[in-house]
């Protein structure tokens, strides 16, 4: 569930890089054929926005459809008519009882509300911002339907959805490829050497490799204690 391609942009920079410079200027459908570049990568290499609408010349190519989508997100790599645009958009539904995995978005703002149900929202903000005791802040918010949330680019951010019936939510983001980074996960992947210096040597060894097993690889966890209450 990571719409990621960050090679597709590096690949169409070497191609426009390696054009000759006598070149005379064609529009970029006669440039390349289709074997050579995917239509994202035509759009990125586009001269204008005029070009590109030619390269989605039907009108259907600006609709998205979040029903028949396989993920709940429309980015520039599922949904071309976003490519230029600076923006795009997740409508999604967190499960009874879920929480969605420690992340961020390491190019995009986001703009989280609430359609329907309950949401708790957990955000750590950036270094600097501190409680009244003097700690890292951390933002909470409890959101009911109709209410919204911003986690701005590169914040980590949870959301917990405590109640039985599902929290269907939209949310809004200012890049159009806006990608999701799992803190923990991540973390993890780093060196035993550097994940046992970071954690002030408290953890070494074969604990190092007994939490990075566990951290769960799914993008929404199951909160057990309210499964339980929810099943009665
Ligand atoms: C929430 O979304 C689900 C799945 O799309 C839908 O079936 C349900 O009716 C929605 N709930 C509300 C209250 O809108």
């Amino acid at each position: 569930m990571l719409p990621v391609s960050t090679l597709r942009p590096v690949v169409a920079m070497m191609i426009a890089l390696a054009l000759p410079a006598s070149a005379v200027p064609h529009p970029i459908s006669n440039r390349a054929t289709s074997e050579e570049l995917s239509l994202n990568a035509k759009l990125q290499l586009a001269d204008t926005a005029v070009e590109r609408y030619q390269l989605l010349s039907k009108d259907e190519d600006f609709v998205f459809d979040f029903t028949s989508s396989k993920a709940p997100i429309a980015s520039s790599e599922n949904f071309h008519a976003l490519t230029g645009v600076g923006a795009s958009l997740s409508m999604g539904s967190l499960p009874a009882c879920s929480m969605t995995f420690l992340h961020l978005h390491p190019r995009a703002t986001e703009l989280f509300a609430l359609n329907s149900g309950h949401v708790l929202s957990e955000m750590v903000p950036e270094t600097g911002p501190v409680d009244s005791e003097g700690n890292q802040r951390v933002i909470r918010a409890e959101l009911g339907t109709g209410m919204m949330t911003v986690y701005p680019a590169g914040s980590f951010h949870t959301q917990v959805n405590p109640n039985c019936e599902p929290a269907n939510f939209t949310a809004a983001f200012n890049s159009e490829e806006f990608a999701i980074s799992l803190v923990a996960k991540q973390t993890f992947s780093l060196s035993d050497d550097v994940i046992a210096r970071t954690f002030g040597e408290s953890i070494a060894g074969e604990d190092i490799e007994k939490v990075r097993d566990a951290i769960p690889k799914d993008m929404v966890l199951k909160v057990e204690e309210c499964l339980a209450k929810c099943e009665k």
